[in-house]
């Protein structure tokens, strides 16, 4: 008989302590601790693939190769980002803030795996099976006739969930979302550390068991955390992050955790009144590109192994001496404060009695330095009242005393940049390029106050 045993476990970093304290021992944070009961079997990985029996040692070159076979949904952003299609009894995790379109999402997979004739569950412990057949017509419009093998749940016990999934004979099964299934056997409220655990622990065992790839929506904290943080994170094989602003129409769907593929892949989405739609990132910033503005730059970011366009803006606004704000949405705030310091040192732009705003347009995230010299023309430019000429694009580090680094990937991103439409590159006169694109004009750049001559006034059309 397994005997349970009450232990202490960190909401925060997933530490388990045999005590309660009130600071975490491992993070050191106050009042995380939670009471956590588990029992000495089956709470150990359900992946593991030696048992009792015991396996012996084999050279990796005597190692039977493994095919892992993919089955594509049809949504090419969701299918790259998972490396080419969901691996039957894989076990995925898709987190997000409240409202970002995780059930949208995985709705439109799995009617788009029903449409291709895959037997699929999807158990919604939020909303009613009505509620999600409302969606389910509302963002597949087109589809007169439901799919017969996409079957609805409303449910909140895992126990009834599986069972029902094994009855149907699922090979996907949705969960919507973990933090409100539970099993009865667990003497904890839904949502607590000890449900969230067993829960996902005993869908993982059903999907390895079973081979039915199991997908579970689990909300972010307000610090941003997957439910549970690490807890559920090492009991699954994919995990997805499901990024954006919710006032934004761009979302973009991230692993952070693929045991079949890299996680350097995104999808990137667009919500619109028909649920999600893959965006052609070309769109993104394109219609800058033809029309610029002072306080703009557009910029070739990584994303993964594809190159983004994004477009930077800035505003430059009379602030108080002293107290002037600085401010950056989707870019790094200290980052921010360096480039204006260096602006202010090796371009002679004084900026200390200026309010300093930057965004990304679309409610994208761009950390890469590689963006540095976007920020700082998007910044002059909106100082000056100066703009790049159409069609520009712009790259490179900005180093403290003002002069560009280079970056990985810089013939990639130019290569890109042309293929949508920038006829102009702006780069560090450092870095050599493999290939010199023809129909294209390339400025290499030494440092902040070279680029910075670029900029031109704008003369108004009248
Ligand atoms: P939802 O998928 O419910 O988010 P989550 O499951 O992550 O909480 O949807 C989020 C928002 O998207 C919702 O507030 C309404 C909006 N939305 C649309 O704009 N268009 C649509 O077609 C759908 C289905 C939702
Ligand atoms: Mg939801």
């Amino acid at each position: 008989m397994s005997k349970v045993k009450t232990s202490f476990v960190c909401r925060d970093c997933g530490a388990i302590a045999p005590r309660w304290s009130g600071r975490c021992l491992e993070c050191g944070v106050w009042d995380t601790m939670e009471t956590f009961a588990g029992s000495d079997e089956g709470d150990g990985p359900a992946h593991c693939a030696t048992d009792a029996a015991g396996s012996s040692a084999l050279p990796l070159s005597e190692v039977p190769a493994l095919e892992v076979p993919r089955i594509a949904t049809g949504i090419g952003e969701f299918d790259r980002t998972l490396g080419g299609g969901i691996v039957p009894g894989s076990a995925i995790l898709i987190g997000g803030d409240p409202g970002i379109g995780k059930s949208t999402l995985l709705l439109q997979a799995f009617s788009a795996l029903a449409a291709r004739g895959q037997r699929v569950l999807y158990a919604s412990s939020e909303e009613s099976a009505q509620q999600v057949k409302l969606r389910a017509q509302r963002i597949c419009p087109g589809e007169s006739q439901p799919h017969d093998t996409l079957y609805l749940l409303a449910e909140t016990s895992v126990a009834r969930i599986t069972n029902e999934a094994r009855r149907v004979r699922a090979s996907f099964l949705a969960i919507d979302s973990i933090q409100l299934v539970q099993r009865h056997d667990a003497d904890a409220l839904p949502g607590s550390m000890t449900q969230l655990r067993r829960c996902c622990l005993e869908l993982v065992q059903f999907a390895k068991s079973t081979g039915t790839a199991v997908l579970i929506i689990g909300h972010v904290t307000k610090e941003g955390d997957l439910a549970g943080p690490k807890l559920l994170e090492h009991l699954v094989d994919v995990v997805l992050s499901f990024e954006g602003d919710r006032h934004h129409a761009f979302r973009l769907v991230r692993a952070t955790k693929n045991r079949y593929g890299s996680t350097h892949e995104i999808g990137l989405f667009e919500m619109t009144g028909d649920g999600l739609a893959e965006v052609d990132e070309s769109a993104l910033a394109a219609a800058n590109a033809a029309d610029p503005r002072p306080g703009s730059a557009i910029v070739p970011v990584m994303a993964g192994s594809r190159v983004l366009l994004a477009e930077i803006q800035a505003l430059v606004a009379a602030g108080f001496l002293g107290n002037a704000k600085r401010k950056a949405s989707g870019t790094d705030t200290g980052r921010l404060s360096m480039m204006i310091a260096v602006l202010e040192k090796h371009a002679g732009l004084r900026l200390a009695d200026q309010d300093i705003y930057t965004a990304v347009a679309g409610g994208m995230r761009v950390v890469e330095p590689a963006a540095d010299l976007g920020v700082c023309l998007a910044i002059a430019g909106a100082h000056l009242g100066r703009a790049l000429a159409p069609g520009t694009a712009v790259l490179g580090e900005v180093g403290l005393s003002g002069e560009l680094r280079p970056m990985r990937n810089l013939d990639q991103r130019i290569a890109e940049a042309i293929r949508r439409g920038c006829n102009t590159i702006v780069c560090p006169s450092g870095q050599p390029l493999a290939r010199l694109p023809g129909s294209a004009t390339i400025i290499p750049v030494r440092g902040i106050a070279q680029a910075i001559e670029l900029l031109s006034p704008i003369r108004k059309a009248h």
